[in-house]
């Protein structure tokens, strides 16, 4: 690994360089408490790019609930250790740095961002498409990855690019599972050791289901709350909330 970037005039300076000029870059955006659903990414980046950089920050303003926000893990020593084989760039900005702006200039899409995540978590997508927009500006990528877990944001990002006519190709990939069928995600790791255990029949409960409301009712009664499953161009999404964690999934239907 190249270097660890705190502050954007040394990440300038590095990305102006002669050693990076003409080189293709692959980036992977994310909040940290990097998982093998992230190590995906930055495997695929690695592959098909000349310079990877990926990018730690937890974005404040993509989060509703202040406890989640101060409750968010932050390993920042192990993400860099998982990281360090695929990497040539970790950008670490700060917060004072990425909205000197006070968050005043916000990018905020009308329709998709408002439905399922965006009706229970008013202003996420906001925060979300505001920052990848600012990431994006700062790392001038070729291309930049993004899981398929959080299949909203990927088709908002990739909306946002579009309309905004931004040099850079979005690539989604495949969501990374554990052997019990669970996404993989941050969260996770909040679960208890029962809580886990349950948390397997989220997928399972979603892939069985002949439609959205069956699939809801049958989550209820396995003992999850539920806050929306909805089948949509072909995909099943959902988020629920089990052990007092909140997962979100989504599955292709007729796959
Ligand atoms: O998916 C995430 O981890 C975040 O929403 C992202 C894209 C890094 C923006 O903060």
């Amino acid at each position: 690994m190249n270097g660890v970037y705190r502050e954007l005039p040394a990440w300038r300076a590095c990305r102006d360089s002669a050693d990076w000029a003409g080189a293709s870059i692959g980036f992977v955006p994310t909040m940290g408490a990097l998982h093998a659903g992230h190590e995906a990414l930055l495997k695929r980046a690695r592959a098909e790019n000349d310079r990877v950089v990926l990018s730690i920050f937890v974005n404040p303003t993509q989060f509703n609930d202040p406890n989640d926000l101060a409750n968010y893990p932050r390993p920042l020593e192990a993400d860099l250790a998982l990281a360090a084989p695929y990497v040539d760039a970790v950008l670490v900005p700060e917060v004072a740095d990425f909205y000197r702006d006070g968050y005043r200039f916000r990018v905020t899409e009308s329709e998709l961002s408002r439905r399922w995540e965006g009706s229970h978590r008013p202003g996420h997508f906001d925060g979300v498409l505001t920052v990848v927009l600012k990431l994006l500006n700062v790392v001038r990528p070729q291309r930049a990855y993004f899981g398929e877990k959080d299949w909203q944001q990927l088709q908002l990002v990739r909306g946002m690019v579009e309309a905004f006519l931004l040099p850079v190709e979005i690539i989604g990939c495949p969501t990374v599972r554990d052997t019990d069928g669970l996404a993989l995600s941050s969260r996770n790791q909040r679960l208890s050791l029962l809580g886990r255990c349950h948390a397997a029949e989220f997928p399972q409960t979603l892939r069985n289901a002949r439609d959205a409301a069956s699939a809801a009712a049958n989550l209820k009664v396995r003992g999850f709350d539920v806050d929306y499953v909805d089948d949509y161009e072909g995909v099943r999404l959902a988020a629920v909330r089990v052990d007092g964690v909140r997962l979100i999934d989504n599955v292709r239907l007729n796959a």
